[in-house]
């Protein structure tokens, strides 16, 4: 089976993780530790790199959501699968997304997670496809924008397939 072409390389992930980190910890400098929420599954390896480039105080959470669909089209209704497991009342909180499509899913979690009254919350999110927007969502901190193909890999799937791939990868619609 041929590989998904290179969107994004891993060496450019790698350098834009950095800044990113680097970015977060000046903003979170003193200001205590930060609660990390990484969004299952996709987020899983955008958050242990970017969680280990910080060089303040964190928390790692996970929470796990899914979209309703109607046959193979979302319907843009969300569901929570499984919840973080730490109060984060009065806690700065930060949640990691793999992308950013119609918008549902981190519009849904932000009112989730806010109605819980964190000190602060913001979002920081690998792709966001710029044109498929639904909801807005305000994106803090935002790696790369791209197009509205699906793409694969550095934890993002196809019907489970390619998330270890180390870059992002475009999938061609008869893989
Ligand atoms: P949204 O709710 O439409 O913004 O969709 C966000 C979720 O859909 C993401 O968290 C991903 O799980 C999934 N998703 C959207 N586009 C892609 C893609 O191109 N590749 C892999 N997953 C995607
Ligand atoms: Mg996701």
């Amino acid at each position: 089976m041929k590989k998904p072409d290179t969107l994004i390389s891993q060496e450019d992930i790698e350098a834009r993780v950095n800044e990113l980190a680097a970015q977060i910890s000046a903003d979170y400098a003193d200001k205590g530790e930060l609660v990390l929420i990484g969004v299952l599954k996709g987020a899983f390896i955008f958050l242990a790199d970017l969680s280990r480039r910080l060089t303040i105080p964190r928390h790692i959470e996970f929470i796990a959501v899914s979209s309703y669909q109607h046959g193979s089209v979302p319907s843009g209704a969300v569901r929570l699968v499984m919840d973080v497991r730490a109060s984060i009342e009065g806690r700065h909180v930060l949640i990691i997304e793999d992308i950013v499509d119609t918008g549902h899913t981190l519009h849904y979690l932000m009112d989730m997670l806010k109605s819980r009254n964190p000190a602060s919350i913001k979002t920081c999110v690998l792709l966001h496809k710029e044109h498929m927007t639904e909801v807005d969502v305000d994106i803090d901190y935002l790696g790369f924008t791209i197009g509205d193909e699906w793409v694969v890999g550095y934890g993002l799937d196809y019907a489970e397939k390619d998330r270890t791939l180390p870059y992002i990868g475009i999938i061609e619609p008869d893989d």
